[in-house]
């Protein structure tokens, strides 16, 4: 395979964001390839799923070191020495210090489960189902210095549903991030993202592939313009998320019943806010 992209990723827990990037990636079409995968926790289940396919892991513990930087300092070693193209935080419990962020430049991914810049930090589902919020979601976004803010490169609502607990509202948050982090990773590891400010655009240019979801099958870029989801699944069209459910509207039911839409995707303005994002929140 020629120019293979290469990419790094960085795991604390399950891991299906990065079986999500694993299986997209096992189509030589994607264009990159997961190199390597880093965790915290050597219990974190992300390490066995990469064993499983046969990528190099490596172990970086804090307790094993004096300090953050000294920590931070070993992770970038580590990383650096696998030469990625992108920095995937995929579940990632730890913030990265401002030495890890300025090695890669515009090139660390995190996904978080809230619309950013809602609900961040580490209990984002939680904070989002307390709050009674009708819609959250996930955001795929490049990581700055600071926590959960970063340039937003997709996101995609999610509903919530009467009766979900943290579980089952993170689950479907879940299945939007294993649609779009793949998607998100590989523009950035093809080079197709440019920042306008805090703005990311998707440089023209063919796609020499089908895209990252299930059902991507974009074969020509569109015109430089806002990143599309075009590249995520199935019904990606949309600048930001294609709506996968209905959108709460909060004045739809009877006074004070809080109602949800029908499925007519999102509207307009509401699904296309962007926002800054992290350095690896849960
Ligand atoms: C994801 O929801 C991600 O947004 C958050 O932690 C979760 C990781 O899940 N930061 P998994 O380990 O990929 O299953």
């Amino acid at each position: 395979m020629e120019d293979v992209r290469r990419v790094a990723v960085l795991v604390s827990g399950l891991g299906s964001n990065l079986q999500a990037l694993m299986d997209a990636a096992a189509d030589p079409s994607y264009g990159a390839e997961v190199v390597l995968v880093a965790s915290d926790r050597p219990d974190a289940y992300g390490l066995e799923r990469a064993r499983a396919a046969g990528i190099e892991t490596a172990v970086i513990r804090p307790i094993g070191y004096p300090d953050r930087a000294a920590f931070d300092e070993a992770l970038t070693g580590v990383v650096a020495a696998a030469r990625p193209d992108v920095v995937c935080l995929a579940g990632f419990m730890r913030i990265l210090g401002p030495a890890f962020v300025r090695a890669f430049p515009a090139r660390i991914v995190n996904t978080h489960p809230s619309l950013l810049p809602a609900f961040r930090g580490a209990h984002a589902v939680r904070d989002a189902l307390a709050y009674g919020v009708r819609v959250t979601g996930c955001t795929v976004h490049l990581v700055d210095e600071e926590v959960d803010h970063g340039p937003v490169l997709m996101q995609a609502p999610v509903a919530v549903e009467d009766g979900d607990d943290e579980a089952s509202l993170h689950d479907r948050i879940k299945r939007e991030e294993h649609r779009l982090l793949p998607a998100a990773v590989r523009l950035v590891a093809l080079g197709r993202i440019r920042l306008d400010g805090r703005r990311a655009r998707l440089l023209a240019g063919p796609v020499s592939a089908a895209a990252a979801g299930p059902a991507g099958t974009s074969a020509v870029a569109p015109a430089a313009g806002p990143v599309s989801a075009a590249a995520a699944g199935p019904a990606g069209t949309s600048a930001v998320a294609p709506a996968a459910g209905p959108i709460p509207a909060a004045a739809a039911g009877p006074a004070g019943t809080p109602a949800v839409a029908p499925a007519a995707g999102p509207r307009p303005g509401q699904a296309s806010e962007r926002e800054p994002i992290d350095g690896g929140t849960p």
